[in-house]
């Protein structure tokens, strides 16, 4: 058992300190802001994540896991703290370590005994020997320490399952001691552990997740070829994926990558790459298919209807991905602007993430949690998350409650002779269109 404290108590800090009390450490969750501990107090969670809420509330009876705005405290009673703070990403694309650097200085200011610091937090490499140095001249000599990068590959909507199941634990070290500690620590989660120094840890989580982002942008790529050779890109991907080398995940065609990471990161990469003068012309496509990629559905609607402007178009799904609410470099983000601009009356459907969608679009749209009645009266239906709901609706309705039987699918969520069955004008991504006999559009 471990006293550990976790700064922040965002996705990853929440996640982290929630899985290390589920093995039996002592653990305390630090924010500076108020409300959200006092909400954790009292069992609300901040995000929504599938069974996070149980697990935290029974920690929390348990008495394992606790919360507090009294990070000093929680920094003299711990062995072992983990940064797990937000990195906002700047204009430049350049990571902001404002909260990085100021958890570094409450650390060294308070520290009282060896501890180990660990970065969880994505950030650029050199930011673990720039903690070491605020800590170092903040406690001045006072106690020993290390720092260490354990870099987060958890998911949204899987993050407990990705932490207690991971495929293998990343330890970066300025000690054989503190990285031991750590991996100690990671026993229950994995038995792959690969130990190295801070920046080869660093450098790890940018180069896995720029390398998925790139698997998204590639198979992308070939969907849009595919369109214009008559291929059939889900057909493509299965062909590639049971070549091992390739592997069958990450190579779904779609309307491009969003959330927390692959657009931060990607960015960062480019950014860190030019700082030491290289220019990584890969990620610099990738990010440029992706941003083009978005705007797909868009084009689709508009190769059929000659004006949007008066249409009634159902937008189904806002949030980046199913099971969570989080709108981050959401493609919506850039798509229903572009519907708006062009004069459609936009109704959209998301489970989950319309609050936090309100936020971006306000009034310029309506918002619904009634799948079918989104769809009622629409000129047409434009699918941008693969939700389960969206993924098994029925389409033989969906045909009878559309005023034209149009669905744009941004997420290839659909069997192309499903689609014909049903009788419906079918537009995916990478496939071939599915033509309805009937002239509709006016
Ligand atoms: C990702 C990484 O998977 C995780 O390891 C890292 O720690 C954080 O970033 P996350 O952003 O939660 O996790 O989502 P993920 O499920 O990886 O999907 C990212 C985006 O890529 C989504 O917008 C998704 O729709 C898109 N995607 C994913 C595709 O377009 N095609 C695919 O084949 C896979």
């Amino acid at each position: 058992m471990k006293k550990i404290a976790v700064m922040g108590t965002g996705y990853v800090g929440l996640v982290s300190g929630t899985c290390f009390a589920e093995t039996g450490n002592q653990v305390v969750c630090c924010d500076i802001d108020e409300t959200k501990i006092t909400n954790l107090i009292n069992g609300k969670i901040p995000i929504y994540e599938p069974g996070l809420e149980e697990v935290v509330k029974r920690n929390v009876k348990e008495e394992r896991l606790t919360f507090t705005t009294d990070i000093p405290q929680a920094i003299r009673d711990a062995e072992i703290i983990y940064i797990g703070v937000g990195t906002p990403m700047a204009e430049s694309g350049e990571a902001d370590l404002t909260f990085v650097k100021n958890v570094a200085q409450t650390i060294g200011e308070n520290l009282n005994g060896y501890k180990v610091i660990v970065n969880k937090s994505t950030v650029p490499v050199g930011t673990g020997r720039l903690v070491h140095g605020i800590v170092s001249s903040r406690s001045n000599g006072r106690a020993p320490f290390d720092v260490v990068s354990n870099p987060e590959f958890l998911r949204e909507g899987s993050a407990l399952y990705d932490t207690m199941n991971m495929e293998r634990a990343v330890v970066g070290a300025t000690s054989d001691h503190a990285a031991d500690m750590i991996i100690e620590l990671h026993k229950p989660f994995t038995e792959t552990i690969v130990k190295t120094n801070l920046e080869t840890a660093e450098m790890i989580k940018y180069a896995s997740n720029v390398f998925l982002a790139t698997k998204i942008s590639y198979i992308n790529d070939i969907a849009n070829i595919c369109e214009r050779v008559g291929a059939d890109v889900t057909k493509v991907a299965e062909g590639m994926g049971y070549d091992k080398r390739i592997g069958a995940q990450f190579l779904q065609a779609g309307i491009g990558y969003g959330g927390s990471c692959f657009p931060k990161d990607s960015k960062a990469l480019v950014h860190i790459a030019e700082q030491v003068g290289y220019d990584f012309k890969l990620a610099k496509a990738v990010i440029e298919t992706n941003d083009k990629q978005k705007l797909k559905v868009v084009s689709k609607l508009k190769s059929i209807f000659p004006s949007l402007k008066g249409k009634r178009i159902a937008v189904l799904g806002l949030a980046f991905k199913p099971n969570t609410d989080d709108m981050r470099d959401a493609p919506s983000l850039e798509i229903i602007p572009e519907l708006v601009k062009h004069e459609a009356d936009v109704e959209a459907f998301d489970p989950i993430a319309n609050r936090a969608a309100k936020q971006f679009f306000g009034e310029s749209i309506t918002y619904s949690t009634d799948l079918y009645k989104t769809i009622e009266n629409a000129d047409a239906c434009v699918i941008l998350t693969d939700w389960k709901e969206i993924v098994e609706m029925d389409l033989d309705k969906v045909r009878r409650q559309l005023k034209m039987p149009i669905l744009i699918d941004g997420r290839n969520c659909f069997d192309l002779k499903e689609a014909e069955k049903a009788g419906l004008i079918y537009h995916s991504i990478g496939r071939p269109v599915v033509e309805h006999s009937a002239k509709v559009i006016q």
